[in-house]
């Protein structure tokens, strides 16, 4: 399932505006990113698609279910009504719906048109009824408030996990270590207790009676005994954060959930916030995937759309480099639309979709591949590289070098030494300048 584009009317602080999400026939691949300033409306346009995509979850979980609407609050300040369109491509057919709200006693002009959204989850549970198998499309949306990292000692209730829990907050809320924990733990019982899975039995079974002399061989066996999610859920950590392997729930001396981190074995709770955050991000997207798509061969290549805001969120710039590498290569078929501030998210991934937004107006950022995080902060953040008063005693420093006013650079450059550290490049590039100028002038005489 995949967004084709999204229209807002007299939301938050926009107009009217239309949006083309990626893939496009320029950008190929499935991630958007929006930048811009504080308060330019990135988080807006995230939780209008929320809004517009909760109807769909809603009525996929129940027939007449109800999404969230639009907040008043959110309709653009002087403005009557506001509306979000969305049109939706799956399995090659075409959606679109609207969901609008118009202020408390005002007169209503546009209303919201939900039938295709109800179609859609008419689509799937059907599906789900035929087969109960069946995969569902992942919709989850990851709001800034999302480092909600505490993992509970005690869990209370044993649930049982389906595929539609997949939708669990997953419009609301974020990211939940509490419900992974649990997850976790309920997986890693029954992989524990039975032995094998349930799945694995039943596979072990029809081989059996489609040629009894064919049983599986025994490393297929063995396969199969491991818990296809889990599995999916390790995989997708270990992609993302290389040295960190065998997530898994200790239970002494306490029930605890433990990792290995290049080879030593520490409780979750002790890793940093990155280290936290990142890992309660891939391993809550990897779940939700691996609950919604219980018959794929591998959960991560299940579908859906994924929305992030503050993508680069306690992560160092090593990881936010290759971020969307990874959240593409981790999860190929979903869709990602992402927020960041951090140049190095955006600078080095190709054909992906940039927008900027500036005070209300969206512009298409080009080329951003290979940059380096100076010029994307340059162009496309509107931020000086340095301190701007540094920057201009540098800039008089190179001029009066090359107008040749030597000794006043002299005075200069002695100034700023002060203030710089004596390996600043900048400073060594002038010095260098000045002692070649002061050569040729020697020469001149
Ligand atoms: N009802 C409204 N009418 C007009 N403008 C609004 C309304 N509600 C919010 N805004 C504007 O939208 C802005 C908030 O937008 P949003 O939270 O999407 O910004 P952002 O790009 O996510 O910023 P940040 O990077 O700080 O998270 C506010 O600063 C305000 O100017
Ligand atoms: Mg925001």
């Amino acid at each position: 399932m995949e967004i084709l584009q999204f229209k807002l009317t007299n939301v938050g602080r926009f107009s009217n505006i239309e949006l083309p999400l990626a893939p496009t026939d320029e950008k190929k691949s499935k991630v958007t990113v929006l930048v811009g300033n504080n308060g330019a409306g990135k988080t807006f346009l995230l939780k209008s698609l929320a809004t517009s995509l909760s109807w769909f979850v809603a009525r996929v979980r129940s027939e007449k279910g109800n999404g969230s609407p639009i907040q008043e609050d959110d309709i653009k300040n002087g403005q009557n009504a506001a509306a979000i369109k969305i049109s939706l491509k799956h399995n090659a057919y075409l959606h679109r719906w609207i969901i609008a709200k118009t202020r408390t006693g005002r007169k209503n002009e546009q209303s919201s048109q939900l039938n295709d959204a109800t179609k859609l989850a008419e689509h799937f549970r059907s599906e789900l009824s035929k087969d109960e198998q069946t995969s569902l499309p992942l919709i989850v949306f990851y709001p800034v408030e999302r480092v909600v990292l505490d993992i509970p000692l005690k869990i209370r209730d044993k649930h049982s996990f389906q595929q539609l829990d997949g939708y669990d907050n997953a419009l609301n809320q974020g990211v939940d270590f509490r419900r992974f924990f649990e997850w976790f733990r309920e997986r890693e019982d029954a992989e524990n207790e039975t032995g094998i899975p349930i799945e694995a039995v039943e596979k072990l079974y029809k081989s059996f009676i489609n040629d009894p002399k064919a049983l599986l061989g025994l490393q297929e066996m063995h396969a199969l005994m491991r818990d296809r999610q889990l599995s999916a859920v390790r995989a997708a950590i270990s992609a993302f954060m290389p040295g960190f392997s065998n997530l898994r729930v200790r239970r002494k001396p306490r029930l605890y959930m433990s990792v290995d981190k290049h080879g030593e074995s520490l409780n979750v709770g002790q890793l940093s916030q990155g280290e936290k955050s990142l890992m309660a991000l891939v391993g809550d997207i990897a779940r939700r995937l691996a609950m919604m798509n219980p018959s794929l061969e591998n959960p991560l290549h299940g579908d859906g759309i994924i929305l992030i805001d503050e993508v680069d969120l306690h992560l160092h710039p090593k990881w936010q480099r290759t971020l969307i590498a990874r959240l593409t290569s981790t999860f190929p078929n979903c869709q990602f639309i992402l927020t960041t501030h951090s140049p190095l998210v955006i600078s080095d991934s190709k054909d992906v979709l940039c927008y900027l937004l500036d005070d209300g107006e969206i512009s298409v950022v080009d080329d951003l591949y290979g940059l380096d995080a100076n010029s994307v902060l340059l162009q496309v953040m509107d931020t000086d590289i340095r301190n701007v008063d540094v920057d201009m005693r540098l800039r008089a420093l190179l001029n009066t070098i090359q107008d040749g006013e030597l000794d006043k650079a002299k005075d200069l450059l002695a100034e700023l030494s002060k203030d710089l550290p004596e390996n600043n490049i900048e400073l060594i590039k002038a010095r260098l300048l000045l002692r070649k100028q002061e050569l040729r002038h020697a020469q001149d005489r």
